[in-house]
């Protein structure tokens, strides 16, 4: 078990793919800290963990309140010991274009998606760095890195989880924390499965995946162990897509001719 007895924190663990990532940290050996708002959803997630043998304590909060997620990382480091593993992946989106998307859903989607970030890493540097350092992931997005029509409150969050990871891989580095996102693509839990459930939206987005199908959170916890565990020991400040492929449609436009057109 590669995380064996290493503490986790998970945020936005009561669902989605990060409940699938808890059950994915418990079986390396973690013991967690399980964060999110949802207090049920959180009590699943500890069932299930501990169902398949993990230890997991559950810390209801929401990480757009800095004292509040202040108290839950003391909470956690207490019950659960320094965490060598964070998971930040709490988030919402609102579908909305620019004109549609009112101030306070702006402020809204910022204060959960990127801001609850910030409050999270401000709590868990510390001790993290005291238990001699550790590995930090983050959700971003493929969205982060898509022009079209989509959401650009949340494009512009996750862009900003994007950044903030690679500048802080350099601040956290004497500390012997590594930071690293992944940007997953259209991957089906709660957060999108109404969208989804639509077949035209669900096919238009399949078709446009080169591994032709949308992905799950199965899909998306094996990046994440990776990030996480010694087998990235050298590896902080990257961005992973784990997305079928998606944002690899970004291409040289046209046919294959550039590939084949020689100068010389
Ligand atoms: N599903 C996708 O297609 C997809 C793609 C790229 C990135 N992501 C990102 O992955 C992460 C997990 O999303 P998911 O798809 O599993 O969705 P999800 O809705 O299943 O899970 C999100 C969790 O975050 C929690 N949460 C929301 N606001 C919170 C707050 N203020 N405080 C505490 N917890 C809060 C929710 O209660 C929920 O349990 C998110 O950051 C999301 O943006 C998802």
């Amino acid at each position: 078990m590669m995380l064996d007895g290493l503490p986790a924190i998970v945020t936005g663990a009561g669902s989605g793919i990060c409940r699938a990532a808890s059950l994915r940290l418990a079986a390396e050996g973690a013991p967690l800290a399980l964060l999110d708002r949802d207090e049920a959803g959180l009590d699943e997630t500890r069932r299930l963990v501990e169902e398949r043998g993990g230890r997991a304590v559950t810390l209801p909060v929401d990480v757009t309140d800095a004292g509040a997620v202040e108290k839950a990382i003391a909470e956690a480091v207490d019950r659960v010991g320094a965490p060598r593993v964070l998971l930040n992946g709490a988030g919402i989106v609102i579908r909305k274009g620019l004109l549609a998307t009112s101030p306070e859903e702006w402020d809204r989607v910022i204060r959960v998606n990127l801001s609850g970030y910030f409050h999270v890493l401000r709590a868990v540097v510390p001790p993290m760095a005291a238990a001699g350092g550790g590995s930090i992931v983050q959700i971003a997005s493929s969205s982060a890195h898509l022009g079209g029509h989509g959401y650009p409150s949340y494009s512009a969050s996750k862009g900003g989880v994007l950044t903030l990871s690679r500048m802080l891989a350099h601040e956290l580095a004497p500390q012997g924390i590594r930071i690293n996102s992944i940007s997953p693509g259209a991957t089906i839990t709660p957060i999108n499965s109404g969208t989804f459930a639509v077949p035209a939206i669900h096919d238009a987005m399949a078709g446009a995946i080169p591994l032709a199908r949308l992905g799950a959170p199965a899909d998306i916890v094996g990046a994440i162990a990776f990030l996480a565990g010694p087998d990235s020991a050298y590896v902080t400040g990257i961005d992973l897509p784990v997305d079928g492929g998606l944002i690899s449609r970004i291409t040289m436009p046209g046919d294959n001719s550039y590939s084949t057109f020689s100068e010389s």
